[in-house]
């Protein structure tokens, strides 16, 4: 599928977004201030909206700013999660993933997810 819309959601002290970062091909990342302020209801307005994929980053266990964001938010997703597969979105639209602050690795989660879209329709 060409012209794939991809939505990103960072958690703001896990990664520096630069430049480069910004410019990955059909991906719009969107800074938050940690993953636990990601709601069901953002992530299916997001579909409502024409994206074809939603990640989310958030910090690593143990390393959450706010101390428990990203386990609520963790717990949050696999409901999310469940409620989309019910509304026809296939999991592998939605992902989350906990990762340590690093640049490349940061690139390489959203070019993986963005490349799993692309591939899978
Ligand atoms: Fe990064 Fe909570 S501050 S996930």
């Amino acid at each position: 599928m060409a012209n794939n819309k991809i939505i990103v959601f960072a958690c703001n002290w896990s990664h520096n977004i630069t430049k480069d970062i910004e410019q990955i091909e059909e991906t719009n990342i969107i800074r938050v201030m940690c993953s636990g302020r990601i709601t069901t209801a953002l992530i299916l307005k997001a579909f409502e909206l024409g994206t074809d994929g939603v990640l989310v980053l958030g910090c690593p266990d143990g390393e959450c700013h706010y101390n428990f964001g990203n386990k609520q938010a963790k717990k949050q997703f696999e409901i999310t999660k469940n409620l989309a597969n019910v509304l026809g979105i296939e999991p592998e639209k939605i992902q989350f993933e906990s990762i340590p602050k690093d640049e490349e690795m940061f690139t390489e989660c959203i070019k993986k997810f963005a490349n799993n879209i692309k591939k899978n329709g």
